[in-house]
């Protein structure tokens, strides 16, 4: 069956529900608030304000069962082939659970504990060799988890090691890093999982030059040759490998980061929290599954309501990267039109994801989201309990997500046009009790695993991503010519190489 077949019941219920307005849903069900809503540990997820009923969510349910993604999960966790373009496993839920009884996620699961004691050695090491500071080079999946988690956990001035992020190859990125820096007293980190990525191994080299000294160089990769040909000998390169995919590896030692900024203990507690939320998911059924009913509302908004971009909007300014932690996990794993039979897709897969921290974006973009032409689901992520002391900022922050997201979905008639609501903006509200390293590590694990239901539904691989590849190898192409060494091929490219070289 196609996937627009199978996805026709959505359609018809989409249609019947035109006409419905979401603040009557709301109004009309005195019950729903309580009903499209789950407790997941540390996390509440209410899907109270999404434009669906109960006829339509039943369906949704429904298409969630028939695709069987209890079974897909099971394979995901037992560590089957899900990355079938590059046939293996997709084990990251190994690097912090050991759900899977499979040989392979048992082996998976050992490695990552052995491999974790390693790291626990290397966090005493670093952090008893007397740096002040430790640079973390890497992009994409190696970088953009650590500098989340450290962002939204590391205390603030909390007098440890401090932890910067060098991921853009642009060399104005590095010296704003090593400005203020001491050689001396810096350690880098280089973490690629090939050990073969441009970016990091020009800016590895950069910080190794700058160092002065490779003692301070610690390696995490899957190419334990490639660091040592480097100059990282093999004591100080923590381990990858291909089972993890790079934008699922902040559970491994590509974590490294985490565990320096807050701890060991604190990177086992992210692991735990997302290690809950994977007996969670894996465990209960479709309509009781938090990952499931998340991805099924996202396929919802994409497929029945044909919504062409997704908001993310955490109110804590703690998580303001985690918007961009979320457009590599979703977009980089969703960003297909060919399924894994090779065949086109014949329904719209990821719409675009972006977003940033409120209330600063209230005052940015939020008019467009309240009264632009297009319709954008959001979801909020808001922290019940602040850490810090100001009990008036953040009764007025809780004030605001609660506002937002009530405008969003009811909007508010006036006689005046301009100054008119028109409301049914979809969105969904996922309450953290605190910004702990379980919650995050609970949340991270949401979104992974709601990322893989929907490749279920869309019949794509989730796991690879190969349309990153050809922009890299026309850089590489066009290396000599931007020397000046040798002509572009193209006409236009030639013309704006001539343009840069008439200016250097
Ligand atoms: O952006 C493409 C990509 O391959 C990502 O998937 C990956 O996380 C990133 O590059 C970095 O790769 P590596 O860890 O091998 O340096």
């Amino acid at each position: 069956m196609s996937i627009a077949d199978r996805l026709s019941p959505l359609r018809a219920e989409a249609a019947r529900m035109e006409s419905v307005l979401l603040r009557d849903l709301v109004a009309d069900d005195p019950d729903r608030a309580r009903d499209f809503a789950l407790r997941v540990g540390p996390i509440h997820a209410s899907f109270a304000r999404q434009r669906y009923d109960r006829g339509a969510l039943d369906a949704l349910f429904a298409l969630g069962e028939s695709l069987d993604f209890d079974g897909r999960l099971a394979a995901l966790f037992a560590g089957e082939h899900v990355n079938v373009t590059e046939r293996r496993p997709a084990l990251h839920t190994a690097l912090r659970s050991g759900l899977s009884d499979s040989d392979s996620a048992m082996r998976a699961h050992a490695m990552a504990r052995e491999a974790r004691g390693a790291m626990q050695a290397m966090v005493a090491a670093i952090a008893g060799s007397g740096v002040t500071d430790v640079v973390s080079v890497g992009i994409g999946g190696s970088d953009l988890g650590p500098r989340l988690a450290v962002d939204a956990l590391a205390p603030p001035g909390g007098g440890g090691i401090r932890v910067h992020f060098l991921s853009n190859v642009d060399g104005h990125a590095a010296e704003r890093v090593l400005a203020g820096l001491d050689p001396s007293r810096t350690a880098a980190l280089l973490i690629s999982k090939s050990f073969g990525t441009q970016e990091t191994l020009l800016n590895g080299r950069l910080l190794r030059d700058w160092l002065g000294d490779d003692t301070r160089l610690y390696g995490i990769t899957a190419n334990v040759d490639r660091a040592a040909a480097f100059g990282i000998p093999v004591e100080r390169v923590l381990p990858m490998w291909d089972w993890v995919g790079g934008r699922y590896s902040l559970w491994s030692a590509v974590g490294l980061p985490i565990a320096i900024a807050i701890g060991m203990d604190g990177f086992e507690a992210l692991l735990q929290g997302a290690c809950e939320m994977d007996a969670h998911v894996a465990g209960e059924p479709v309509r009781r599954n938090l990952a499931a009913w998340h991805a099924l509302t996202a396929v919802w908004n994409r497929n029945a309501l044909a919504l062409t971009s997704q908001a993310v909007l955490p109110y804590d300014e703690r998580l303001r990267l985690l918007p961009n932690y979320l457009q590599q996990l979703v977009m980089e794993s969703l960003g297909k039109s060919v399924r894994i039979d090779g065949a086109d897709v014949d329904v719209d897969t990821v719409p675009v994801w972006w977003g940033g921290p409120g209330t600063d974006t209230q005052h940015s973009f939020f008019q467009a989201l309240h009264q632009g032409t297009t319709v954008v689901p959001c979801d909020f992520v808001g922290v019940v309990r602040a850490d810090a002391p100001h009990r008036a900022n953040h009764d007025a922050l809780l004030s605001n997500l609660l506002a937002q997201s009530e405008a969003f979905a009811n909007g508010q008639d006036s006689d005046d046009p301009h100054r008119r609501y028109p409301g049914g903006r979809p969105n969904t509200m996922l309450l953290l009790d605190a910004l702990t390293p379980q919650a995050l590590g609970a949340l991270i694990a949401m979104y992974e695993h709601s990322v893989y239901l929907q490749s279920v539904v869309w019949g794509i691989n989730a796991f690879d991503q190969f349309g990153v590849e050809l922009g890299k190898q026309i850089a590489d192409r066009l290396l000599p010519a931007v020397r000046g060494e040798a002509p572009a091929d193209d006409p236009v490219t030639r013309a704006l190489i001539a343009e840069i070289g008439a200016h250097r």
